[in-house]
């Protein structure tokens, strides 16, 4: 449908081929898109990135997103690269030490607790005020994090990242109106479905969450291609006017409130 012809992007977090980002790549240069794929030195290495790359015809440059420094070379070097200015911008980033460790939310470590919030969100923040100063995107640009629900609502397991992701929200919101008034660029998260991913896994029970928001979701749970098809909407020229929104992409599962099929788990255990 070629929705990307000629539209320039980075893409933060793509790791290996479950990441969301990963899909999203895919999917935006299969849209006619150009992209540069970004991710912490430590992910490239570790990682399979080059081969993303290879696919998707797309340079590679490191930048740990909670360096401001990093973050400017790295936007100097998308901009280099696609001579000219860039048009939409993935944040597909998260991580808290205090869930890798398994430290209960009455417990955290501070210390832990600011990296959670470093990485998870206040580098959206990061990315968002480099892209401002340099006055990096073109005009109707978009910029989309991805998001989750316990934001919002307690779910268990997702401990700090829930407070992360409130913030990321927030964020989308103050500098999706500053983006907006001066640079007619639109800024949103998407509250995206548990998604069987690296991160995805290091929540603890994240079968059991996804057995649970799958048996809910009328649509049933949205995977990472789908997350793929609609960051690609969000990109396009048929999206303009949508900013500063919290967008749930999750088969319906944040409107319900009881599904059959979980009442019918609930009612076979009662006999
Ligand atoms: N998997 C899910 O269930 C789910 C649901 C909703 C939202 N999300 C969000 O989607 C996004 C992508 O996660 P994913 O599920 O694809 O997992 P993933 O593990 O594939 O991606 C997370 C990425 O963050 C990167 N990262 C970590 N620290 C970084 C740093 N300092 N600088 C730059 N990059 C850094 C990692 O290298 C990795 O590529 C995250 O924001 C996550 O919270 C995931």
């Amino acid at each position: 449908m070629n929705l990307l012809k000629g539209k320039n992007g980075i893409i933060f977090g793509a790791l290996n081929e479950q990441s969301i980002a990963w899909q999203v790549a895919l999917a935006a240069v299969e849209q006619g898109a150009n992209i540069v794929l970004t991710n912490t030195p430590l992910a490239l290495r570790m990682g399979e990135v080059d081969k993303l790359a290879q696919l998707c015809n797309a340079p590679v440059i490191a930048a740990d997103a909670t360096s401001v420094e990093d973050l400017e070379a790295l936007v100097d070097g998308a901009m280099a690269h696609f001579g000219g200015k860039i048009d939409f911008v993935l944040h597909s980033v998260g991580m808290s030490p205090n869930v890798r460790k398994n430290i209960p939310y009455q417990q955290l470590n501070y210390d832990f607790f600011s990296k959670t919030l470093d990485i998870s969100a206040v580098s959206f923040h990061k990315v968002m005020s480099v892209l401002y100063n340099k006055r990096a995107m073109n005009e109707w640009g978009s910029i989309v994090a991805l998001t989750y629900l316990a934001a919002q609502r307690i779910v268990v397991g997702y401990n700090d990242m829930a407070d992360a992701k409130a913030l990321l929200e927030s964020e989308a919101r103050s500098f999706g109106a500053i983006f907006g008034r001066d640079f007619k660029v639109r800024v949103n998260t998407i509250s995206q479905s548990p998604t069987p991913t690296t991160a995805g896994n290091g929540v603890k029970g994240m079968k059991t969450m996804l057995d649970f928001a799958q048996a809910m979701s009328p649509l049933g749970n949205a995977d990472a291609k789908d997350c793929a098809n609609y960051c690609v909407t969000l990109f396009s020229d048929l999206t303009r006017k949508v900013t500063m929104q919290n967008l749930y992409h999750d088969g319906g599962f944040s409107s319900m409130g009881l599904s059959e099929a979980v009442y019918e788990i609930f009612l076979n255990n009662e006999h």
